[in-house]
């Protein structure tokens, strides 16, 4: 009984160091990020409950064509998707780094299922919330599915995949997340990624490709305004959680879209001279200056092919959805 309390009390002092931990890094960032010269929110932060919600209803609305263009792909080309991973029924971990709600990668699951493919599926995902949801769907939609949920930072969490498994690796990375990183930090990824794989392991990378500018600045500054609530939740947030004093309507969410580059960068714009308080620091902003948000970078089939050149990589097959707005690339390891 004693010895039963004083473990539920540590555990309890546990995640209370662990709030404390989380609520000061946090502050860390945030402070870091709005006292550089040209003021940025790191965009981890966006995906709290309410920008978890939000991000869904941005998937699902008229104006964001990215999640619609790889569903038609991952719906309509599932074979030739699927047909490189089934390597004379040789067994394989199947990863997927940022599983989501796996809805688009079910139609793949659902065939090597059918095709009694030997592989075990292994969503990795930051919100162990995420994982328990999607866990819980999947075994229910496909009984035979092995699946075995990492919860963690990608790379933590596909080391103790490769620690526990000599299985060949396909590794997953959908949604065109790499173009929410900057150019630097995609090659960063990429090569990390082929050095901890094995020569001939695959990964499968969804591209959003160059197209109309007026697409993808749509796409950004939806009519229903779900990516400028989107952005405006991470002020809320630490409003909430930092105790922070940002007004909400005295920013503005603008987005661009450069076609030289193809980066798709959001801000939110200050209306007016202000200051907010954020922990210790008082915070000044003129009025217009922006805070960058996040950027969505759009690639060329050069871009992408630039990219395996320079990380370790060999392209193997592009599959497309029927507008070509959008491409998932199979590539192997060198
Ligand atoms: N990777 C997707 C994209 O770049 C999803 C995404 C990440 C996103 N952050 C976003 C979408 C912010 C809208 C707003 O579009």
């Amino acid at each position: 009984m004693f010895a039963h309390k004083t473990r539920m009390m540590k555990s309890q002092i546990n995640d209370i160091d662990q709030e404390t931990e989380n609520h000061d890094t946090f502050l860390n960032d945030v402070i870091n990020g709005l006292t550089q010269s040209e003021k940025t929110l790191p965009s981890k932060y966006f995906y709290n409950a309410v920008g978890d919600v939000l991000f869904q209803k941005i998937m699902h609305c008229d104006d964001y064509y990215l999640t619609r263009s790889e569903m038609d792909i991952f719906k309509n080309k599932t074979e030739q998707l699927a047909e490189p991973f089934l390597q004379n029924s040789e067994p394989f971990e199947l990863i997927e780094l940022g599983a989501g709600d796996g809805s688009k990668t079910k139609h793949l699951l659902q065939y090597l299922t059918d095709k009694n493919a030997p592989f075990t599926y292994s969503p990795i995902d930051i919100s162990e919330h995420i994982l328990s949801v999607l866990e819980d769907r999947l075994s229910q939609d496909i009984p035979e599915l092995k699946i075995k949920p990492e919860n963690g930072d990608y790379f933590d969490a596909l080391k103790r995949i490769c620690d526990r498994s000599n299985q060949r690796k396909v590794v997953l990375f959908l949604g065109s997340n790499i173009g929410n990183m900057v150019y630097e930090d995609a090659i960063a990824f990429c090569s990390k990624l082929s050095s901890m794989l094995s020569p001939k392991d695959l990964v499968l990378i969804g591209f959003d490709l160059k197209k109309d500018p007026q697409t993808i600045l749509q796409a950004y500054n939806d009519s229903t305004g779900y990516t400028a609530q989107f952005n405006l939740n991470l002020l809320q947030r630490m409003n909430d959680e930092l105790h922070a004093d940002f007004e909400l309507n005295q920013f503005v969410h603008y987005p661009t879209y450069n076609p030289q580059t193809g980066a798709c960068k959001s801000f939110l714009i200050s209306q007016q001279d202000q200051t907010v308080q954020l922990g210790d620091e008082e915070i000044s902003f003129k009025k217009y200056e922006p805070i960058f948000m996040e950027v969505s970078r759009k690639f060329s089939l050069a871009d992408i092919r630039n990219l395996a050149e320079k990380t370790g990589f060999e392209p193997i097959s592009h599959n497309y959805d029927s507008k070509q707005w959008f491409t998932d690339v199979l590539w192997q390891v060198k």
